[in-house]
């Protein structure tokens, strides 16, 4: 048994008990009610990185969703690698839908289920007990930076003014960014892109106020009518997203990158019945269903308010209708761009009496990384050892933000993570599985092992 192993097993229990304080703090932060939640899980991570007696911690650029930046034990000679994830998490909502509380973590079957707890929580904790572990013999084995936002679910807007106004923060030889998923069970994987997203709210508004629909149906435009149209017609039966110009960026990824994907371990029954739990698949048939998810843009419909939908019959013409949407985007498409395209596409499309309003909310853009840097070799390294398979080579359908701009800094892009597809981010009972909490604390320690050594 490593020394890491060893480690881990020892201390397993007491890192989900730490896990799970830091998951009773609700840090929803794409609502405004749970900014104090937001500082306190901020404040939970510095007091960690205290602990793991880190000789700078600080809270920084802003009082309700504070960046936790981190400066760890000087090693010299070492390399330093920045790590990068978030203390965020989306809203919970459905509550109707979870079996235990969202924030009250709880076991069933080796899973523990909690809100954030695979997104992006449980990671980050895993990354630092993986630290830990390889620092506990006196030897640091690399210079560790840390870098957790508390807005990556609403855009990352503080993280992205804080890098503007202190660079410095970034620099590193590697970055490890560990808040994604396994390929498949006993399948770890390394990414080699991400998608972007334009997410937007689209109002429209055709009369002043709501009308009697006896008195005036027949003849008075209806907002819900007007959006509706709209909507539909942005996309086509076939899954093609009719919005002029958003395909002409999109470049297809070349033979060899499809024929890697071709190879992947791949079921399309499985995935459908266990993941996407639907009847059938959609979206553009003469592409795989990983080229559409890694490679092509999505519209996505996400909830439409406005007019009557409570209890009872109210006879109304709704004047105003809201919806949200947004664009997830490929490589070579920007967000900007795409803002543009959707708000023309929009307008062209609206009926002459309806006043449009189409405002951004939150974008992020595409990004590829290289996977060629020699630490791949330590990162492949560690999993083998860990979970005797080397990492495949994929893409991820999700964002974050902020990547794109901590690429453009140079140091070594590293995209990976230690949940499970089926992990339900986002989702009524998200989960992370034990087994994967472990063997991530381990695959990261040896990983910062193999670094001090390299
Ligand atoms: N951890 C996810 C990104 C992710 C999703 C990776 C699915 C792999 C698979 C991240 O926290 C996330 O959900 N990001 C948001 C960003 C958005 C709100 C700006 C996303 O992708 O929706
Ligand atoms: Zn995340």
């Amino acid at each position: 048994m490593s020394s890491i192993s060893e480690f881990v097993e020892d201390t397993k229990s007491q890192a989900v008990d730490e896990l799970s304080d830091l998951l009773r703090i609700p840090s929803v932060s794409t609502v405004s009610a749970h900014d104090s939640d937001c500082r306190h899980a901020a404040e939970w991570i510095e007091q960690y990185l205290k602990r793991l007696n880190f000789s700078r911690t600080e809270l920084k650029a802003d009082e309700n969703h504070p960046v936790v930046w981190g400066v760890g034990p000087n090693a010299p000679g070492k390399p330093t690698v920045l790590v990068y994830g978030h203390y965020d998490v989306q809203p919970p909502d459905p509550l109707s839908l979870w079996e235990s509380d969202p924030f009250t973590p709880t076991v069933r079957d080796g899973k523990l289920y909690a809100r954030g707890v695979s997104d992006d929580k449980g990671q980050v904790v895993a990354v630092l007990k993986g630290f830990e572990a390889a620092v506990r013999n006196g030897e640091v084995p690399v210079n560790l930076r840390v870098l957790i936002e508390g807005q990556e679910e609403s855009g990352g807007e503080v993280l992205f003014g804080l890098l503007e106004r202190e660079p410095e923060l970034t620099e590193a030889d590697v970055v490890v960014v560990s808040d994604m998923a396994y390929y498949l069970p006993g399948y770890p994987a390394v990414y080699t892109g991400l998608r972007g997203i334009c997410y937007a709210e689209i109002t429209v508004r055709t009369a002043k106020a709501d009308l009697h629909s006896g008195a005036y149906g027949g003849v008075a435009p209806n907002a819900h009518e007007a959006l509706l149209r709209i909507l539909a017609k942005l996309k086509a039966p076939s899954g093609r997203i009719r919005i002029p110009g958003l395909y002409d960026l999109v470049e297809r990824p070349s033979k060899q990158i499809l024929n890697g994907w071709k190879s992947l371990p791949f079921s399309e029954t499985k995935f459908r019945k266990h993941e996407v739990r639907s009847r059938a698949l959609t979206g553009l048939s003469r592409y795989t269903v990983l080229e559409r998810l890694w490679a092509l843009p999505t519209f996505e419909i996400h909830g439409i308010s406005g007019g009557f939908t409570g209890e009872g019959a109210k006879t109304v013409i709704p004047s105003e209708a809201m919806a949200k949407v947004s664009l997830r985007l490929v490589p070579r498409q920007t967000a900007s761009k795409v803002l543009l395209l959707l708000k023309k596409a929009v307008r062209e499309l609206a009926p002459s009496y309806a006043d449009v309003d189409i405002r951004s909310i939150h974008s992020g853009d595409p990004v590829l990384v290289n996977t060629d840097a020699p630490v791949f070799e330590s990162l492949s390294r560690a999993f083998v050892e860990v979970e005797g398979r080397a990492p495949v080579l994929i893409r991820s359908g999700g964002s974050i933000p902020i990547v794109p701009e901590l690429r453009k800094r140079g140091a070594t892009m590293i995209l990976t993570g230690i949940g499970l597809p089926d992990d339900g981010l986002h989702a009524p009972n998200e989960k992370l599985n034990l087994d994967q909490f472990y063997k991530g604390m381990e695959v990261f320690g040896r990983f910062f092992e193999l670094l001090g050594e390299a």
